[in-house]
């Protein structure tokens, strides 16, 4: 765990390392100010930047974001050359666009997290509402991981059971709603900070698919070119992921209006893209 701040790596990598026995796992954790002690890391999870405050969208981090990013990208490439990026920083589709762009690593090597996360909240949405185990729960998020995330009802499943079949209209889209402001309602409540287990709990599970070659199929915020009939943008797809990172880019047959919204929320991420002026 690395941060520019002396003792905060350093401490909370000690306060979970404390917990190894009751959680039961063996892994070593270090904290560190130094980017010489994460060298040849194969997976690098980027959380650096300022978070967002209450009322705030995160596209509004994007100017303060853009200088830490290139920053941060820039000592990964120098130490772990052969590194897979997960962005975590918001506004997250852009962030990935940067560290791709900064990084000159492949497309591959460079994805966020948006999906896993906004499918997980859908998800124990739909589980309170009905009753059914969060595990039984199934919900695809797709494009900008912001107000224009793309939520496609008709392939949620409730114990395999169409969502559409089990919940009224109304019922959807107050849970869609609730869905597109899920970090913020969380922002609202705590005032200092964002939400914390949920992301981290969906970037480990990204990790874990690439650590032990999962080859599993999870939304992330990828860069396209040309799927879905969108091209040099990154934004939420599904993707294979495994040892070599995005080992795919998978294109669901969507029908034409949920291919229009996910197109339409890749032109508001292509607007983001555009105002950082990278050249
Ligand atoms: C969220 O809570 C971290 O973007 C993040 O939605």
């Amino acid at each position: 765990m690395l941060d520019i701040i002396e003792g905060l790596p350093q401490g909370k990598a000690l306060d979970i390392l404390q917990s190894a026995s009751i959680l039961g796992f063996n892994s070593c954790l270090t904290g560190t100010n130094n980017y010489r002690d994460t060298a040849n890391s194969e997976v690098v999870v980027i959380t650096s930047g300022a978070g967002r405050k209450p009322g705030m969208s995160r596209d509004e981090l994007l100017k303060t974001n853009v200088t830490i990013i290139s920053e941060v990208t820039r000592n990964v490439v120098d130490h772990s050359p052969d590194g897979i990026i997960i962005m975590v920083t918001n506004p997250v589709d852009a962030m990935t666009y940067l560290a791709l762009k900064v990084s000159g690593f492949p497309r591959s090597r460079v994805l966020g997290l948006s999906g896993v996360l906004d499918s997980a909240r859908l998800s124990g949405f739909i589980a309170s509402e009905t009753g059914a185990p969060a595990s039984e729960v199934s919900a695809l998020v797709l494009g900008e991981h912001g107000q224009n995330m793309v939520i496609i009802p008709r392939l949620a499943t409730v114990k395999g059971r169409p969502l559409t079949e089990i919940l009224p209209q109304e019922a959807i889209n107050r849970l869609v709603e609730r869905t597109i402001n899920g970090g913020a309602e969380i922002v609202g409540l705590l005032k200092t900070g964002s939400a914390f287990y949920t992301p981290s709990a969906a970037a480990a599970c990204m990790v874990e698919a690439i650590v032990l070659d999962k080859k599993k199929i999870m939304p992330c915020a990828a860069y396209l070119q040309g799927e879905y009939g969108i091209k040099d943008t990154v934004i939420g797809v599904p993707v294979k992921l495994g040892k070599n990172g995005i080992e795919q880019i998978i294109e669901l047959a969507l029908t034409d209006d949920e291919k229009k919204a996910l197109q339409s929320s890749a032109e508001v991420g292509r607007g983001l893209i555009d105002s950082m002026r990278l050249s």
